[in-house]
């Protein structure tokens, strides 16, 4: 082949994109190429007439693309929208409210194949565990998180496409495809010097493990039902840096079958302060919860009244549930919640104070729960081996008051707690030692603002660990002991010599809240540069020493940069 110059060569990648855009763009039924695997029928009747336009139906009451992919009701939105924008679809927003739920639960996903994913819904900042290996890595987690594809089911012809249409529109999504695939073998009778692809490579992988038909889908389609939440339901919930809530959610019928009105109210474990809120939310797919509620005024950025948005994975008995109640400019507040149904029988919601050391005799325990028995026996109360009762001191419904031992050989670890019943799974840990503290989360990100961009805050929280039963810290059976108090101090990070990070880019609260600086260029600064910078977050334990009679310290590194100025969609889902 003759070698052309470069310029030519990006040319004819850009002609080739486009001609791909106009295909798939011209054409939603993907006329070049032929759909092999049978579709999901469309039924409604809304979504026949809004969609069947441009998505030739077929006999079999398939509408093309739309019958061959399913994805969440985040996904389903973010569809629509692109639809909106650039092929012209026009709904009103109560229609496409109502395609959005209809499409979530008649092309969704089923409810074990949502859950690995729902920390993209819940908005959580984490390092992703689901990503398989480098290739898919590079291919489909460089520019969005892994969730995003993974939040989709497709046909293979659907995957290709959804290909197609990534070059066409996004840049450098071609490059990343056209890179050699670290994880592959070489197919059979392929000319070894033609490496097999990135793209390539997810284009046989995507659809051996997020294919259109799965067992667990075609369970659920005839599983799925109305659902039914309304009632009382226990929650359990943790705020970083705020501590542990107990509390009950109640849920009323709303205006449609899938639509809720709520109420919540937490107690603190901590100092018992209490907080209500109020709420609705919208159950999609039968399980999949997309709400928001508020309490009374909020008066910080980090208040526990703040108005928030809620994501919540029902289980498919719909008797539990656990998510996010989230809100922050970048969502970066949170309750972690779990709830249960109250039901007649006893629960068991936490135990409090938690952590208690080897060796300790008459530690006082308070187990919160609901329907706990009212007159126990200390034999019906079980904490797990080497922990033993040894008086009832007071007995509630929904709180009992305990005396214990540690055994001095007990193994260090979660236990779980038996009352009348009830379970707790790793209810509270047996320790040995503080060995050492994390400060967390060890990476962390904050954004200026304050001017034209609303701030993104961090809270950092001290956590004490035991080395675990092998005695080494960092292996996977140290025990995590929960919040430490500690002292908060930053310093530099030395990547940059005399930019003084420490004096630009904010303020660290004695509680471990950091407030960053306000956006844009600093005229004190040294070349007028940005409050930007790299610190260390260091956390001084109060009480909790090493072997040498020093303070534990950890710390955590914090980024803090400028505002996100360009922001992919957000699709919001909730009423
Ligand atoms: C005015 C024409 C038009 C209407 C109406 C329309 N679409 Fe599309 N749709 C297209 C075109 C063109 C494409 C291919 C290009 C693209 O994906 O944007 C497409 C592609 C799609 C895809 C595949 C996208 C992907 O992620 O790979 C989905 C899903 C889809 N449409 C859903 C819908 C739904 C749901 C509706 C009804 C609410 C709808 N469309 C209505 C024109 C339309
Ligand atoms: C070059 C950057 C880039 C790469 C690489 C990339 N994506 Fe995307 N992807 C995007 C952007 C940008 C969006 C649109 C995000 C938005 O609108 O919120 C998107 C959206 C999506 C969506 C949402 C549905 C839709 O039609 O928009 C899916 C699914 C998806 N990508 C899958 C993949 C898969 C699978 C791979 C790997 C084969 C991949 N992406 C690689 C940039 C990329």
């Amino acid at each position: 082949m003759k070698r052309l110059p470069v310029t030519k060569l990006a040319l004819l990648a850009l002609f080739s994109a486009s001609v791909v855009f106009a295909q798939s763009n011209g054409a939603p039924d993907g006329a070049a190429m032929k759909e092999t695997e049978p579709g999901i029928p469309v039924t409604d009747p809304l979504v026949r007439e809004k969609c069947g336009g441009c998505h030739t139906p077929d006999a079999k009451g398939n509408l093309s693309r739309i019958s061959w992919v399913r994805t969440t009701p985040e996904g389903w939105s973010q569809a629509i929208k692109r639809m909106v924008r650039l092929n012209g679809l026009y709904l009103t927003p109560d229609e496409s409210r109502a395609v959005v739920k209809s499409l979530a639960a008649s092309h969704g996903l089923a409810p074990e194949e949502a859950k690995p994913v729902m920390y993209l819904a819940e908005k959580r900042i984490i390092d992703e565990s689901i990503i398989p290996n480098e290739t898919m890595h590079g291919a489909c987690a460089s520019c969005h998180a892994y969730a995003q594809p993974m939040s989709w089911r497709r046909s293979k012809m659907e995957w290709k496409t959804l290909q197609d249409l990534h070059v066409a529109l996004y840049s450098q999504a071609d490059a990343q495809y056209r890179r050699p695939a670290e994880d592959s073998e070489q197919p059979e009778g392929r000319d070894p010097k033609d490496k097999l692809t990135r793209g390539e490579y997810a284009l046989t992988y995507l659809p051996k493990v997020a294919g259109l038909h799965s067992p667990e889908w075609a369970a659920w389609s005839a599983r799925q039902r109305a659902p039914r939440l309304a009632g009382d339901w226990l929650v359990v919930a943790s705020v970083p840096g705020k501590g542990r809530f107990v509390g009950d959610f109640t849920v009323a019928p709303g205006k449609a079958p899938d639509e809720f009105i709520t109420q919540a109210h937490l107690r603190a474990l901590g100092d018992g302060a209490t907080i209500s809120r109020s709420g609705t939310g919208i159950l999609y797919a039968g399980y999949s919860w997309r709400g928001s509620s508020k309490g009374t005024a909020a008066a910080t950025p980090d208040d526990l009244a703040s108005p928030a948005r809620e994501t919540m994975w029902f289980a498919p008995d719909q008797q539990s549930a656990q998510g996010r109640w989230f809100w922050g400019e970048y969502q970066e507040f949170g309750y972690d919640v779990k709830l249960v149904r109250a039901t007649a029988a006893p629960a068991i919601l936490a135990v409090v104070p938690g952590p208690v050391k080897v060796g300790t005799r008459g530690v006082q325990m308070r187990i919160l729960g609901h329907n706990l028995p009212l007159s126990p026996a200390a034999a019906d109360i079980d904490l797990g081996a080497g922990v033993s009762v040894t008086k009832i001191l007071s007995a509630t419904p929904q709180e009992m008051v305990i005396a214990a031992d540690v055994a001095p050989a007990a193994m260090p670890g979660p236990r779980d707690v038996q009352v009348a019943g009830a379970v707790l799974e790793q209810a509270f840990p047996v320790y040995r030692n503080v060995d050492y503290i994390k400060a967390t989360p060890e990476t962390a990100l904050a954004r200026l603002g304050g001017i034209k961009f609303a701030k993104g805050y961090q809270q950092f929280e001290a956590t004490g660990y035991d080395n675990g039963p092998d005695g080494k810290p960092n292996t996977s059976d140290d025990v995590a002991l929960g919040p430490v108090d500690a002292d908060w101090s930053m310093q530099e990070f030395m990547s940059v010599y005399y930019d003084d990070d420490m004096k630009y880019v904010g303020a660290l609260s004695p509680t471990a809240f950091f407030t960053p600086g306000v956006e844009g260029p600093n005229p004190e600064r040294r070349f007028g540069r940005n409050n930007y910078g790299e610190v260390w977050v260091v956390a001084t334990a109060r009480k909790e020493r090493d072997k040498f009679g020093r303070p534990l310290s950890a710390r955590a590194y914090l980024v803090v940069t400028v505002p996100m100025y360009q922001r992919f969609d957000q699709p919001e889902v909730a009423r």
